[in-house]
Order: C-alpha cells, then sequence, then structure tokens
C-alpha cells in the first residue's frame, strides 16, 4: 500500500493530519512563475514548453512541501487539441473560435488527432514523475465536459453559461454531440497522463453549479461517471477527484453516482453538513475561502483550524474551495500551512 499521505486518504483513510495542496498553486501569486512564465513569453508557451511547465509545477512544491504536485496545464488545451483557436487575452481571460452549430462541430479534429498537440503535456508529466519528491503525488487534470463546452459554445469564459444553456435548448443535438466529443476526448487525454506518470486525476467542473435538476445528471454527473468508469477500466485502481462546483445539495451522493474516490467541495458548502451528507461516502477535498490568501490574520488560522476539525473523522484532503488569486500574499500560503501541520 503507497505511504504517500494524498493517495491514503484517496483511499478513504482517516489521518492524523490531512495531506495538503492548492488549487492553482503553480501561479502568479509567486514571484517565481512569474519569471518563468516571462521566460517562456506568454502563458500558452509556457503550458507547451515540458522544461518549463515542470519547472513551474515543482515551484510550489519546493517553497512549501506540498503533498502534492498538480501538472501545469490548462483545461482549454483539450478545445485547442480538437482545433479550436485559442488564446489569451492580458487582463481579460481566454478567447477561443466558437461551436454553435453542426458546421462548426464538423470542422473539428476527430479524437484520435488530440495527442499530436497536447505530446508536450504527457512529456512534462513524465519529467515531473521522475523530479518530484517521493513523498509527493502528481496530479494529473482536465476539464469536465460541461465547463469546456461553455467555453467552447461561449467563446469564452461567461458569468451565467449563457450561451451553452441556450445551445443546449435550442440546438440540443449539436449540445449533445459536443459534449460527447469532449468526453472522449478527456478519457484519451487523461488515460495517457496516467501512463505518463500521473497518480491521481482530478475533473475540473468549474461550472457544474449553473446546471440543476435532470440537466445536472444529464450533463455533469453522466459524463463524469463515463469518463471515470472507463479511466478505471483502463487504469485499474487510479483514485479520481471530482470537482462539481457550487453544485450545492447535489454534492450529496456524487461521489457514489459517479464511481469518484473524492469529490472537491467549493467554500460555498456548509462543513457541517459535508461531514453528515459527503464525507460519510469517502474522502472529501477542501473548501477554505481563497480570499483567506489574501486577507490573512487570525480569521485565515480560525477558519483553516475549523475546517480540519470538522473533518477530522473521516478521510480528507485540505485544499482551498476554488484557485488562489493573483493577489494573495505566499506568507499566507505558508501560515495555512502550518496551522494544518500544526496538531
Ligand atoms: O492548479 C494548478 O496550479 C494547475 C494548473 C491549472 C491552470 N488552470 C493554470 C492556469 C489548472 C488546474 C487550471 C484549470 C482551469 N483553467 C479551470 C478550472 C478551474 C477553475 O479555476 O475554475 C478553468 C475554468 C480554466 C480556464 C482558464 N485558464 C481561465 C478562465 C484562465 C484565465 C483566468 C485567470 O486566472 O487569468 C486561465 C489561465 C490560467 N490557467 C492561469 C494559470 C496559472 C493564469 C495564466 C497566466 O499566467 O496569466
Amino acid at each position: 500500500m503507497s505511504q504517500k499521505k494524498l493517495l491514503r486518504a484517496l483511499a478513504g483513510e482517516t489521518l492524523e493530519t490531512p495531506p495538503i495542496w492548492m488549487m492553482r498553486q503553480a501561479g502568479r501569486y509567486l514571484p517565481e512563475y512569474r519569471a518563468t512564465r516571462e521566460k517562456a513569453g506568454d502563458f500558452l508557451s509556457l503550458c507547451y514548453n515540458p522544461e518549463l511547465a515542470a519547472e513551474v509545477t515543482l515551484q510550489p512544491i519546493r517553497r512549501y512541501d506540498f503533498d502534492a504536485a498538480i501538472l501545469f496545464a490548462d483545461i482549454l488545451l483539450v478545445p485547442q487539441a480538437l482545433g479550436a483557436d485559442l488564446w489569451f487575452v492580458t487582463g481579460e481571460g481566454p478567447r477561443l473560435s466558437t461551436i454553435t452549430s453542426q458546421r462548426d462541430l464538423d470542422a473539428l479534429k476527430p479524437v484520435d488527432d488530440i495527442h499530436d498537440t497536447l505530446g508536450p503535456i504527457y512529456e512534462t508529466v513524465q519529467i515531473l514523475s521522475r523530479e518530484l519528491p517521493s513523498d509527493t503525488t502528481l496530479i494529473g487534470f482536465a476539464g469536465a465536459p460541461w465547463t469546456v463546452a461553455t467555453y467552447m459554445i461561449a467563446g469564452k469564459g461567461t458569468p451565467d453559461q449563457g450561451p451553452a444553456h441556450l445551445l443546449r435548448q435550442e440546438d440540443t443535438q449539436v449540445f449533445e454531440a459536443l459534449l460527447d466529443l469532449i468526453t472522449e476526448a478527456t478519457i484519451e487525454y487523461l488515460s495517457r497522463q496516467i501512463s505518463a506518470g500521473a497518480e491521481c486525476v482530478k475533473l475540473f467542473d468549474s461550472w457544474a453549479g449553473s446546471l440543476s435538476g435532470e440537466a445536472f445528471d444529464k450533463y455533469a454527473l453522466a459524463p463524469a461517471a463515463r469518463i471515470i468508469a472507463e479511466l478505471k477500466a483502463r487504469h485499474p485502481g487510479i483514485p479520481v477527484i471530482a470537482f462539481p462546483r457550487e453544485a450545492g445539495p447535489k454534492y450529496e451522493g456524487f461521489a457514489k453516482a459517479t464511481g469518484a474516490d473524492c469529490v472537491a467541495l467549493d467554500n460555498s458548502v456548509d462543513l457541517d453538513w459535508a461531514v453528515e451528507r459527503v464525507q460519510r461516502d469517502g474522502c472529501v477535498q477542501g473548501n477554505l475561502a481563497s480570499s483567506h490568501m489574501v486577507t490573512g490574520g487570525q480569521a485565515l488560522v480560525d477558519e483553516t483550524r475549523a475546517i480540519v476539525d470538522a473533518f477530522s473523522g473521516g478521510p480528507h484532503i485540505f485544499n482551498l474551495g476554488h484557485g488562489i488569486t493573483p493577489d494573495a500574499d505566499p506568507d499566507n500560503v505558508q501560515i495555512m500551512i502550518d496551522t494544518v501541520r500544526a496538531k
């Protein structure tokens, strides 16, 4: 059995202190990240440069001794590998060519072709699996189909995912075909990451919260279940973390219904409710508000302790409820880690 703390928690073990890592731990709040990004030229060049992408993945491990490293890449590389144009506008975020018709869909590449673009990412995973400390778990990841589709349909991030909801209502067939294509591409992408050395994978469904009722089950839950079943069939025992962000009451039962080994909780989820309704099914990850990494102080310590205490009776991975933001103070990250590990 693995001695790595993160893998032990994922296997359902209750540990003395929870393993810890942080979403977006390699990011702009770190001066060493900004320097490496500068060297690469821009964000996408950094993603596709295996040496430099491995370097920024390792930076937060060296600085903080996290229990896990997450591959440095982006969820929008899959649309790019499928043939969508992708670029980042400074201060505004991602832009993509849009998919809103059968014609747009037909112009995309077949799933088998994605590895032509994504090859450097697998190389990054290989470098990391050689270079990481022996007690650090390597996490691979991809966006969940619904979240990736919201960007592909709108061509950018949207506050309410309006264009994706519109397409799903007005041209359900095209919408569902797009979701299927992303689902298949995600299986192949994550499967290659695992073959290259990822020891766990995480599915980011950042916009799951804008789906409700039957739509949530069809477009968030079912694709996750399909991806997880296929990955586990190909790579027996591979642990999967699912992050249906802002799923609210739909967090209950999500792990069981999808086969995920762990669900990541956003910071809107009430601790007592999560202990009773979610952690009883297995490992949970989360869920400190990332704003504490900006504001610090006693509130950061108190809230960190409250989360560790609440989940101490079962398997838990400490993390933020969403990614750390560029205005965060790196010192607050160390305070959070020290608080989690002080026992
Ligand atoms: O967590 C990590 O350290 C691993 C790397 C990682 C990135 N993006 C790097 C990144 C991961 C896991 C992601 C996931 C991701 N990307 C999500 C899902 C999680 C979430 O945050 O909800 C989404 C929706 C994206 C799409 C994306 N990428 C957006 C909307 C943006 C722009 C917003 C922003 O923060 O500027 C990105 C860019 C991005 N991805 C950055 C990083 C470090 C910032 C790029 C830069 O250096 O300028």
